[in-house]
């Protein structure tokens, strides 16, 4: 489309039925006019029909003026154009991605002539002018091309989408390329997210080792590693689908003796002297875990239980509901933080709700209020909290509600993942709500 620039008599300018009648108060506009002349020129086609510039058409001549600068714009290739691309899409064999390209083209033509809302905005507060007939919009192509506004939307956006992932043209159907298009469009969303985590002041490791942790680094470990329970069983229910155990393959190990004293002996290295650690551990391996943590050089300062109260339920009624957890709490050398909490707080027998419901990211996700009494004894605002079995990283929010810096290793990629949105989600957390008293039973972690 061309254009070029012309001074018209403002008498020979033609205002179609199209253009609002109320005008408003003009004075504003006057007054820009004359302290900064002719900023945005009006549009006029080639037959002198107005197309842009309704408002200052009159302010020019209630201000007096005979001619005015115009932009003359040659409608009639607009028009082929248009023409061509209309019979386009009306056209039985027109494969969708044409469709979704013509219909594209069409918009962007409009609104290359009219101006979009939001140029028109722009353009208006620089200018001091208030520009008129109404900017282009999807609502108008739709009309045009007499479909709804949704599909014009969802059909341009695909045809934008082409450019910049060209593989969604080889789908045979719109429909599959449109969902694969808000699949892309949630994996962007998901990676801004993950971006905007890693630039917060934590670590977390996608591994499976401590290596990269320095000797005498670390002030406190809570932690919850594998169990080495046999689970791969499934409980049989009467009518029902069998309940599954399993809760994944982090989960088996061949020697699990052989594997605690690794971790025993990584813990001791990571530690601060005067360093703590919190380390959940089955019943069935307490007393062996205990004597490999105290040869590895740790005190053995207590056992702690955690009772769930809302456990799960025992389907098979033959023993009792497995309600309970153990934590093993153990220090390196002397002189470990231990800020005193009141009698009352500091039973070794702790009791709140497993997490349930949406919450529930991990198949044994532990409550952040268990996690935060521990941190909260055992360590100060500033020192450096250390899970190297994260999980969900529960251990993780706990630090940054409380103000610790902490470092997360996890070795299964998806909850890494999981971490990083956790984190964000709790970077926006109210410390006041921050308490020592008892756990809230309404917590849901
Ligand atoms: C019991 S879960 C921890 C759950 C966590 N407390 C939470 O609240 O989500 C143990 C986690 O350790 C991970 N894991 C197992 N072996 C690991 C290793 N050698 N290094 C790092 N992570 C490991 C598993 O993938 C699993 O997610």
């Amino acid at each position: 489309m061309t254009t070029r620039t012309r001074l018209i008599p403002i008498g020979s300018i033609k205002v179609g039925h199209r253009y609002r009648s109320v005008l408003g108060d003009l004075t504003g506009l006057k007054s820009s006019i004359e302290r900064v002349g002719l900023l945005n020129p009006i549009c006029v086609d080639t037959d002198l029909n107005i197309i842009t510039g309704r408002r200052r058409l009159e302010a020019y001549r209630q201000l007096g003026w005979e001619v005015v600068e115009c932009t003359i714009l040659q409608l009639d290739s607009l028009e082929s154009k248009l023409a061509e691309l209309h019979e386009n899409t009306e056209r039985e064999n027109l494969t969708w991605q044409d469709e979704v390209k013509e219909k594209a083209e069409i918009d962007r033509l409009f609104r290359d002539v009219y101006g979009s809302a939001k140029e028109r905005q722009r353009t208006d507060l620089l200018t001091g002018s208030d520009s008129d007939p109404v900017p282009w919009s999807y609502k108008r192509t739709a009309d045009l091309l007499k479909e709804s506004k949704a599909l014009i939307i969802a059909d341009i956006q695909l045809a934008d989408a082409l450019e910049q992932h060209p593989k969604l043209e080889e789908f045979k159907y719109k429909s599959q390329a449109k969902s694969r298009l808000r699949e892309i469009r949630r994996e962007e969303e998901r990676n801004a997210l993950l971006s905007e985590a890693k630039s917060l002041d934590y670590r977390v490791y996608h591994d499976d080792s401590m290596s990269m942790i320095e000797d005498g680094s670390i002030d406190l470990i809570v932690t919850d590693p594998p169990m080495f329970l046999p689970r791969s069983e499934e409980i049989e229910l009467t009518g029902r689908t069998p309940m599954k155990r399993d809760v994944g393959s982090w989960d088996v190990v061949e020697n699990p003796l052989e594997e605690f004293g690794r971790w025993a002996a990584d813990f001791y290295r990571v530690l601060k002297e005067g360093g703590s650690l919190y380390v959940f551990i089955s019943d069935r391996f307490i007393s062996s875990f205990r004597d490999i943590l105290e040869r590895a050089g740790f005190s053995i300062r207590t056992l702690i239980t955690w009772h769930k109260t809302n456990p799960r339920p025992q389907v098979r009624k033959y023993t009792y509901c497995m309600s309970t957890e153990h934590i093993l709490f153990a220090t390196k050398g002397s002189g470990h933080t231990f800020n005193w909490q009141g009698q009352a707080q500091m039973h070794n027998f702790i009791e709140a709700p497993i997490v349930a419901g949406a919450g529930r990211v991990h198949p044994t996700q532990k409550p952040v209020s268990i996690l935060k009494k521990w941190i909260r004894i055992s360590s100060n605002p500033g020192d450096i909290v250390l899970d190297p079995f994260a999980g969900s990283g529960s251990t993780g929010i706990a630090a940054l509600e409380l103000e610790r810096d902490f470092v997360l290793i996890e070795k299964e990629k998806q909850y890494v993942d999981i971490i990083h949105e956790r984190l964000i989600q709790a970077t926006d957390f109210d410390l006041s709500t921050d308490t020592t008293e008892p756990i809230p039973q309404q917590e849901g972690q």
